[in-house]
């Protein structure tokens, strides 16, 4: 009897409102799950994003048009300012929000720039890896203490996307000797996603060809790294394609990683080593990731176009496009910034210095062609492939020299910068 009133209540609603019938075929709304914005018009190889809460400015760089630009939060407008080279991480600095530590080919370079307007100053800091002159930076980060990790990458055939193997390296940089940055990992292949736990004990980096993030003890108090382990294999995820790319952290210590190639985010636990969430994002190449927006719980995804044929380009035209995900229930920790350079002017004339002394030391150089400027990214463009080659051997015993420090040499430093 029940059963029978039922069906024929059953039938009137079928009969007499169309409209909720309709909505029968359409899932439930689910107001939890992730949802994804496009934020800005798609550029060449998006990378490198970089929250600052100071300004709500969103940093990111277009690698190879040499673009830094900034999404503004709450204008939604885009600015950006154009660098001779190819431009990797961006990074403000602790205290002066104007200025920004970039990596321009090999070398680190303080620029001031408001993020608006237009670029003020700019100085290059120092260069790495004279060895390998077609590797290039690639991405950074700064640690609690404003430390900056930063790696490099061999020379990557645009059109083959053939790699030069073993000729990157991941460096710290460090305020009182920047311009003689410290080999931290070598060699890698494709130095990417660095990031820290809440408690600053654990280092998680990325190379990107092996398809893993390792997992180094952390020493905040000195920087130091140890004892590394596998700690997430992209590899044993069945459900994923793509490389791992850029990565952060969230306030549980998951880790959120772009897979270049696998159109998507993942979110893993670097202690079990499981997959926890994938999060679809309507472009192939993903390239980096980092929390953002006033409560720091907007996931922004950079992606770029660059390695898809025509033919993709018209199928997936945001590729390219910074998105926003939100309804991740989670949020990320604060940025931390880099304690470097406090003055974009007077980093330069520090290092000038500590160049132009550091060779008063050095032994005779082989040849007369030293010049004391491999930092001016200008000069050894203008010189002969020779020149720069002696340049190169030169500078490597310099830095050689350099990191002997002996007592007098560290007394100099000292003075000298007790000055600035
Ligand atoms: C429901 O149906 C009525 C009458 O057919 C129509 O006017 C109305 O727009 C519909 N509402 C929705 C939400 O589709
Ligand atoms: C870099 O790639 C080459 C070629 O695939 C490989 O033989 C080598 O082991 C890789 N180096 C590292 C440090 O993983
Ligand atoms: C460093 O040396 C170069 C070349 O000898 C010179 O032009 C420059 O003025 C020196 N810089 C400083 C700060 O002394």
């Amino acid at each position: 009897m029940h059963f029978l009133l039922l069906i024929v209540l059953c039938f009137c609603q079928t009969a007499f409102s169309q409209n909720a019938t309709t909505q029968d075929d359409v899932a439930p709304a689910n107001f939890d799950s992730p949802a994804v914005f496009q934020v800005t018009q798609p550029v060449d190889h998006s990378e490198g994003p970089m929250w600052d809460g100071r300004k709500n400015l969103l940093y990111f760089v277009d690698i190879h048009t040499g673009r830094v630009l900034s999404y503004n939060y709450d204008t939604k407008k885009v600015n950006f300012i154009t660098l001779k080279g190819e431009v990797s991480s961006v990074i403000p600095a602790k205290k002066n929000e104007n200025i920004l530590v970039l990596g321009l080919d090999r070398s680190l370079v303080a620029v001031e720039w408001d993020g608006e307007s237009e670029i003020k100053n700019q100085r290059t800091l120092t260069t790495v890896s004279q060895q390998f002159p077609q590797s290039r930076l690639n991405d950074g980060k700064a640690d609690k203490q404003g430390r900056l990790w930063v790696g490099t990458m061999g020379y990557q055939n645009p059109l083959t996307r053939a790699l030069a193997p073993n000729q990157g390296a991941l460096y710290k940089v460090v305020k009182d000797t920047f311009i003689s940055p410290k080999v931290e990992i070598a060699p890698v292949n494709i130095s990417n996603g660095i990031t820290w736990n809440k408690a600053n004990d654990k280092m998680y980096y990325i190379d990107t060809p092996s398809r893993k993030v390792m997992e180094y003890t952390y020493d905040n108090e000195k920087g130091d790294i140890s004892s590394p382990r596998v700690a997430v294999d992209v590899e044993k995820f069945a459900s994923v394609a793509g490389f791992p790319d850029g990565m952060t952290v969230d306030q549980d210590d998951n880790l959120w990683i772009a897979l270049y190639g696998g159109g998507s985010v993942i979110k893993a636990n670097p202690v079990t080593g499981q997959l926890l969430q994938v999060v679809p994002i309507p472009a192939r190449d993903v390239t980096s990731v980092m929390w953002g927006g006033p409560n720091l719980d907007i996931l922004f995804v950079t992606t770029s176009r660059r390695s898809l044929t025509e033919d993709e380009r018209k199928t997936s035209n945001a590729a390219g496009s910074v998105f926003a995900v939100t309804n991740l229930r989670t949020k990320g920790i604060p940025t931390h910034f880099v304690d470097i350079v406090d003055n974009a002017r007077r980093a330069n004339i520090l290092a000038e210095i500590l160049l132009n002394t550091s060779e008063l030391f050095a032994p005779p150089a082989s040849n007369d062609i030293t010049s004391g400027q491999v930092q001016s990214t200008e000069t050894s463009q203008s010189q002969s492939q020779n020149a720069v080659q002696a340049q190169d051997q030169n500078s490597q015993q310099r830095r050689n020299t350099e990191r002997q420090e002996p007592p007098f040499w560290s007394a100099m430093i000292n003075t000298i910068r007790n000055f600035f």
